[in-house]
């Protein structure tokens, strides 16, 4: 990979300790085939049942229209408790979604290093950040809270049921998918991220000239995503130049964790088509 590849990269400010971790690399014989007919129209027909969201299909949790305690009066949202009366947080995420301001997403922020970084190096933009675990998404609201960031709101719904459901067609400048899970075996297929539904997805919610950032460490799952996307009529091919549009930032910890180890990241950059 070429620095260009990497993207721009500014002499660290990390916001926590990038030691210790627990990753690991995982099997790297991540393969794929084209999709056939058959296959794609399986995969329209699984995500329409809602298979395959990480923690179930949130509509059959007990009590889904009600936000946590600890979220209430906090950036936090669950957006099928947007309207749970107890607290301001979807009067306000409303009004911020409806504001002119930039929005960024980020889908799957684990301890949230880039997110948090970039809401606070753009105080104008709006942020939204994505992780279905819970605690590392309770811990990513306290560091913002700390930084005192108003620009950044935290979900741990699933992005995939959640995005269709807040966010406005055309309304999203950038989204970033930093090191998605490849989930390789073959009965966990269903929950990887990238698949046409969810490329559908990130066609409508982003506007014309808006970005889909993404970078992984499987290179076989990088060139699953760069087929889906670059066959996907609203997007362009991958552009590196497109970097300069995201500028500085600073790695994820998985990032960091490869740079460590002297292992290669795969970067991708697509612009989202102007309409016809
Ligand atoms: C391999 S980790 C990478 C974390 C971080 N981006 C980094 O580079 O250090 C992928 C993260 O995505 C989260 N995730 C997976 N699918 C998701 C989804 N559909 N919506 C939101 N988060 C998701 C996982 O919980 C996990 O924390």
């Amino acid at each position: 990979m070429t620095p260009e590849e990497r993207g721009p990269q500014e002499e660290p400010r990390p916001i926590l300790d990038y030691q210790p971790t627990s990753f690991s690399q995982g099997r790297m014989d991540f393969t794929w085939e084209e999709l056939t007919e058959e296959e794609r129209q399986r995969l329209y027909a699984l995500w329409e049942a809602g298979k395959g969201l990480i923690g179930g299909d949130p509509r059959r949790r007990p009590q889904a229209d009600r936000l946590p305690d600890w979220g209430l009066n906090r950036r936090f949202f669950r957006t099928l408790a947007l309207d749970d009366a107890r607290g301001w947080n979807g009067a306000r995420l409303q009004a911020d979604l409806a504001s002119e301001r930039p929005l960024e997403i980020e889908i799957g922020f684990g301890r949230g290093d880039f997110i948090l970084d970039r809401a606070r190096r753009h105080p104008e933009r709006l942020f939204i950040g994505y992780e279905v675990r819970t605690k590392a998404a309770r811990l990513a609201l306290q560091r913002a809270e700390r930084l005192e960031l108003e620009n950044l709101w935290i979900s741990d719904d699933d992005a995939r049921f959640s995005m269709p459901r807040l966010l406005p067609d055309g309304r999203v400048e950038m989204v970033h998918i930093l090191f998605p899970d490849p989930w390789w075996k073959r009965q966990h297929k269903v929950k990887r991220l990238f698949s046409p539904p969810f490329v559908d997805l990130l066609a409508a919610k982003l506007r014309p000239g808006g970005i889909l950032h993404v970078k992984t460490d499987v290179e076989g799952y990088g060139e699953l995503i760069r087929y889906l996307v670059e066959h996907h009529p609203g997007f362009r091919a991958h552009d590196p130049r497109l970097a300069a549009r995201i500028g500085p930032h600073l790695p994820t910890h998985r990032e960091h964790w490869c740079h460590e180890h002297g292992l290669p990241v795969w970067v991708y950059y697509f612009e989202r088509r102007p309409e016809p």
